[in-house]
């Protein structure tokens, strides 16, 4: 069983369903789970020694939804170093934008500069071809629950 953080980053609300089936999906796989909409350092670094994971759109051009661009800034401006960290990221866009899913890809670089750990890959949904985000993640979160126990 792991302690497990989901931070979201939305602006219309696919990355919170996402993240809701996340939090359902690793509940039944015997986690404990909590997702934070607007999640602050303070909640991120109750975390340090447990598990994240970051579900976040992109807007913009390549940019995080407000509701997660203030919790990236305060990570890269205040930790600099989180290496007893484990995470994943789901990361949702649409293709046919030029920086494709570029929120969850910078968060991604983000925690690998600062030396976390990644779990399994990034799960990239690309709105322009699925219409039920949260039922195209449910494979990869359930593998990804398992990851967490190995
Ligand atoms: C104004 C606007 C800008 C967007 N910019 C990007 C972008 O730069 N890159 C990308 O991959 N997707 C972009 N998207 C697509 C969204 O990330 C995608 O539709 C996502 O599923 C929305 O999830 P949300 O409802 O959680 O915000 C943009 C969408 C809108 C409406």
């Amino acid at each position: 069983m792991a302690k497990i953080g989901i931070f979201v980053g939305t602006v219309y609300g696919n990355a919170q369903m996402v993240a809701e089936k996340a939090q359902a999906l690793l509940q039944e796989a015997g986690h404990d789970a909590t997702v934070f909409d607007e999640g602050t350092l303070e909640e991120w670094q109750a975390y340090e020694r447990d598990v994240v994971l970051v579900v976040t759109s992109t807007t913009g051009q390549g940019d995080l939804p407000d509701s997660i661009e203030p919790l990236f800034y305060d990570i890269k401006d205040s930790l600099g170093h989180q290496p007893s960290l484990r995470y994943g990221v789901i990361a949702l866009g649409d293709s046919n934008y030029e920086n494709f899913s570029g929120a969850g890809k910078k968060f991604d670089a983000l925690l690998q500069d600062q030396e976390a750990k990644r779990v399994g890959e990034v799960l990239i949904i690309d709105s322009s071809e699925i219409s039920e985000p949260e039922e195209f993640a449910e494979p990869w979160i359930r593998s990804w629950a398992a990851l967490i126990n190995g």
